[in-house]
């Protein structure tokens, strides 16, 4: 540049982008790709009707799934930006406060990296433990009391847990490093490695699975429909949760990710990809899990509803009490608990990453951060608060009343937000399926504009009138008040107040001075 040129102060600084579309869709999919898929999925079947769980299931995936997914891609796409800088320039010259729902977003992402980093230190963990089955004739006593060292809230949040913080320290260095390469050469390349290894491990996993002796019993207890489930809300509302954290849908991921897209992309197609690859790999998890779950009732000698009364068959002690007890159980051990705590961690690692890209993206588009710097301003406090309360005696009950809340309330009320403010208030329909449509091969148009400005909107509000009542009249398992309180409504409350904060906080530049991508009417390849 010669001296004589000058730099536009008002320039936003250039964007990073993927490499292309197999580096956007493999990224996408390694987000979506889970801990929702391997531990949540199965169990949230088993307990919301069995195989009649599946018709709310497809048609969450079809009126709200598919639909905010395209909704996400096209915000992101448009506006050129993480979710606050893509919602600030929906707002345009006086919707400043708009900002603010990209900022709920990226607080969903804080609460939910906080925790599911610590997940997969223990998946690191019994990645290890493994090769020697260190849990020994007891999983449980040994997870609570030996690993984890629980000890409830009080004074627990105090107590390091050395055999926790070792490897939740690893996973942090390895997420920020990761971030500190960028999109391209840090995101993209991550993906490229780690799905098809992923997909090759847990594919021997389940066809392993699906011989052994019994199998077909835990096939049919996860898919022998209750269908008197589908008149229960309850149901209704596992269905949509299941689907929002599963497709890393409403809390910023998926537009984040379609931000970095090139000016000409197709973004509908790759969004069934996306849709459809995530979904394939949650039905493999079900079966995988439930197979595993027969052959250990058939090696018992006792019938599936005998075991499930005897084990938990969801969450954290489905993958970290129940799965360790089968794998002990079983010939060649070591290699099928490899097998599944390297599953969880690959899929688990690549989700963790673009939950921190949108943290990142944000902090990058507003104070005009590099990517490193970027990743070393949010990853080292997001490390030191989630080695705080996960790395301590105090670690299981937080995680799971964080996740409960945060999801349920938090990610869904995001959702409704988000088509309430682009839909009624700026009424962006017939522009964003526009820009939807003139760039990808799979047109979207009136369907798609009742669902999200309709359908969606007011289902989910139900959702979410419904879930927030009964939490507060019901409360949340058997968990005290302080720690609902703190942990769980803190944590939705802390989100609502940083994001009405944050948009006071000058950009360093306008982030008006930009030109949407229309590329209307040019040809997409
Ligand atoms: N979509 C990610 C998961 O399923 C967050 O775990």
């Amino acid at each position: 540049m010669s001296k004589s040129q000058t730099v536009d102060p008002n320039a936003i600084r250039e964007r990073q982008q993927w490499s292309g579309q197999f580096g956007f869709i493999i990224s996408a999919i390694g987000s979506a790709v889970g801990l929702g898929n391997i531990w949540r999925f199965p169990g949230t079947v088993y307990e919301n009707g069995g195989g009649a769980f599946m018709i709310p299931y497809l048609v969450a995936l079809l009126t709200a799934g598919i639909p905010i997914l395209f909704l996400d891609y096209a915000l992101g796409h448009r506006f050129r930006g993480g979710a606050p800088l893509a919602f600030r320039r929906l707002g345009g010259k006086l919707g400043r406060w708009v900002e603010s729902v990209g900022w709920f977003q990226v607080m969903i992402c804080f609460f939910i990296a906080i925790y599911y980093a610590a997940i997969l230190a223990w998946a690191g963990s019994y990645f290890v433990f493994s090769f020697g089955e260190r849990w020994g004739s007891d999983p449980k006593t040994f997870l609570i009391v030996e690993y984890l060292q629980t000890d409830g809230l009080t004074g627990g949040l105090l107590s390091p847990v050395a055999g926790v913080l070792g490897p939740l320290c690893l996973i942090w260095v390895a997420a920020i490093l990761v971030m500190a390469f960028g999109v391209k050469k840090g995101v993209e390349r991550t993906n490229a490695i780690a799905i098809p290894v992923l997909v090759i491990a847990f594919g021997i996993l389940v066809v392993r699975a699906l011989f052994l002796p019994g199998a077909v019993d835990g096939l049919n207890e996860l898919f022998t429909p209750d269908f008197s489930a589908l008149g229960d809300a309850s149901v209704w509302v596992a269905a949509y949760a299941q689907i929002f954290f599963s497709l890393s849908i409403a809390f910023g991921i998926m537009l984040t990710y379609a931000s970095y897209r090139k000016r000409r992309a197709n973004l509908t197609s790759p969004g069934l990809v996306v849709a459809f690859a995530n979904s394939s790999f949650e039905l493999m998890a079900g079966l995988g899990v439930f197979s595993v779950l027969g052959f250990m009732a058939h090696d018992q000698g006792i019938t599936m509803d005998q075991l499930s009364q005897q084990e938990s068959l969801k969450g954290p002690l489905l993958a970290f009490v129940t799965f360790p007890k089968v794998v002990s159980e079983m010939p060649q051990s070591w290699l099928f608990g490899a097998l599944f705590f390297g599953s969880l961690l690959l899929a688990g690692f690549t989700s963790l990453i673009s939950i921190l890209q949108v943290i990142s993206t944000s902090l990058q588009d507003k104070f005009e951060l590099s990517e490193r710097k970027a990743a070393l301003v949010m990853g080292i406090p997001v490390a030191l608060i989630s080695l705080a309360a996960f790395g301590t005696k105090a670690g299981l009950p937080n995680l799971d009343v964080v996740d409960h809340y945060v999801n349920e309330v938090g990610i869904v009320t995001s959702a409704v937000v988000m088509m309430v403010v682009t839909m009624w208030v700026y009424r962006k329909g017939n522009e964003l399926s526009y820009h939807l449509s003139s760039l990808s091969t799979f047109k979207v148009g009136l369907i798609w504009r009742i669902l999200v400005t309709v359908v969606c909107p007011v289902v989910l509000a139900y959702m979410v009138y419904a879930t927030v009542t009964d939490l507060v009249t019901k409360g949340y398992d058997a968990y005290s008040a302080s720690l609902l309180n703190i942990g769980g409504w803190g944590s939705v409350a802390l989100c609502v107040v940083v994001a009405v904060l944050l948009p006071l906080a000058p950009w360093k530049r306008d982030p008006l001075n930009f030109e949407p991508y229309p590329t209307f009417k040019q040809k997409v390849n």
